[in-house]
């Protein structure tokens, strides 16, 4: 039987609308796995008048009949695992027995939180802002070796152990370092044994689950969370996330052989937002509290309700970048193209899209690899007519107005890579598949 195993990421810095996607699809898949970051995603779901924000669980929990799998590459915060599972089950579905975490994903426990917004507080006007979520500490302590993982909730003898001492590691660092609270051991144990009781009934091996749907020919989603270039390697270091959001993610973070990897979807919005500090060449500042800025970056911001789905932060708007874009293709190895929110730019007079940068006087098609390397682009925009009609939930090619299609033609044409999926709304149901990833 031939099955498909379908990757998606985002291309750009997250909130592309990725959650809205793999939600649409889920309907011909067996499970929904996520492999790489943690609670710092928020994902939004949108069926009719209902919304749904997941931050750690899969986003195919509202189909009854998929699995959501949590693969190793995540890490896990029980704390807010046990409130995202509470807040879906109090809505009626079943999570708890459709839920499954891999004994390999480490664990973020209140130390991190307290690293992260420490590490933040003393970067002072450095900060990459964050989500404060305790990500960064929690992958240190992974690739450290000294880190709990979900498994280890089998043995809550030996847990206590190595809570202690990784309590006792940290808090040297908290109080002489940077002179803050230390962790209270006592406490967190007591947290420690209520979390056991949710994780330890929903470990399981999701290496053999996803084989073992495979061989049934069953279909898989691989669920990214944040964007490419928030890739640890791949994005605009530092001012990055701390796991590897690309495709190749997919098979290290959840145990499946690259190869089995079928076809990658990029979620791509149709303009550029950014959460957080760091380099963003075609930005449109505008500050939403002063209300000062670019008229077009304010007009993104509202009509695309630009504000983080986790810490409710304005998300930074600007023209779309098709030299991020094409990094993002190479890296991911992009298959197709999911281009959202095009019903946002219905309003503008004139559109733009950069080209190309220019850095130390020559054109260069592909971005720098380290943030302080943005310093020296220039980028460079063509200027393209806005259809300045409404194509909120248009789902046939033909009703697209002329100029939105030549729109998307020009920014297939820029990145080389398909637009397979259009998004012309939040809701699931306005969306134009052009290209079915399953069919291909
Ligand atoms: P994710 O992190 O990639 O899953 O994206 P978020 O959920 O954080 O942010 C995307 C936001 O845009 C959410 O509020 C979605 O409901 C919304 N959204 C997704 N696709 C569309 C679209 O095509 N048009 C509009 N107007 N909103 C969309
Ligand atoms: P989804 O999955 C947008 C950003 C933060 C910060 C940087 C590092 O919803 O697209 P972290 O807490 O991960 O150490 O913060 O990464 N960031 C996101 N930006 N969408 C996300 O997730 C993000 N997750 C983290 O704002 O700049
Ligand atoms: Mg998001």
């Amino acid at each position: 039987m031939t099955k498909k195993n379908i990757v998606v990421v985002g291309t750009q810095w997250g909130d592309e609308g990725k959650g809205k996607i793999v939600d649409l699809l889920t309907d011909r898949v067996a499970a929904v796995v996520r492999f790489q970051g943690g609670h710092n995603a928020g994902h939004t779901l949108v069926i009719g008048d209902k919304t749904t924000v997941l931050h750690l669980i899969p986003s195919g929990i509202l189909r009854e009949n998929v699995d959501c799998l949590i693969g190793n590459g995540v890490v896990v915060c029980p704390a807010a695992l046990t409130k995202e599972v509470t807040q879906l089950e109090e809505t009626g579905l079943k999570v708890k027995q459709r839920l499954k975490i891999s004994d390999a994903c480490p664990i973020i426990l209140d130390y991190h939180v307290a690293l992260d917004q420490a590490r933040e507080i003393a970067r002072g006007k450095k900060a990459i802002g964050t989500t404060g979520r305790g990500i960064g500490p929690a992958y240190e302590d992974k690739v450290a070796r000294r880190g709990l993982r979900a498994g280890d909730f089998k043995n809550m003898f030996k847990f206590k152990e190595k809570l202690a001492a990784i309590v006792e590691y940290h808090n040297f660092m908290l109080v002489n370092f940077y002179k803050t609270e230390a962790v209270k051991f006592d406490q967190l144990w007591e947290k420690c044994k209520i979390y056991e009781k949710l994780i330890t009934p929903m470990l399981a091996d999701i290496s053999s689950l996803i084989a073992n749907y495979n061989a049934q020919g069953k279909n898989i989603m691989f669920e990214g969370a944040q964007g490419t270039l928030l890739d640890i390697d791949q994005g605009t270091y530092p001012f990055v996330t701390s796991s590897n959001t690309t495709a190749g993610g997919a098979s290290s973070g959840s145990g499946i052989g690259p190869c089995e990897l079928d076809y990658v979807l990029g979620i791509t919005k149709a303009y550029t937002t950014r959460v957080g500090a760091g380099p963003f060449p075609t930005e449109l500042c505008y500050d939403v509290e002063k209300d000062v800025g670019d008229e077009i970056g304010k007009i993104l911001g509202t009509r695309g309700h630009e504000f983080g789905a986790t810490t409710g932060r304005q998300r930074r708007c600007g023209w779309f970048d098709a030299v991020a874009l094409r990094r993002s293709a190479q890296v991911n190895g992009l298959t197709g193209i999911c281009l959202t929110k095009l019903d946002v730019m219905d309003t503008l007079v004139e559109i733009k899209v950069c080209t190309h940068y220019i850095v130390n006087g020559k054109k260069t098609l592909l971005p720098p690899t380290s943030a302080d390397e943005y310093e020296l682009v220039e980028p460079q925009f063509v200027t393209m007519k806005g259809w300045q009609s409404s194509t909120l939930g248009v789902n046939s090619w033909d009703d697209l107005p002329r100029e939105a299609k030549k729109y998307i033609r020009y920014l297939e044409q820029e990145i080389g890579v398909t637009v397979a999926i259009l998004s012309t709304g939040a809701d699931r149901a306005e969306t134009l598949v052009l290209a079915d990833p399953f069919d291909s």
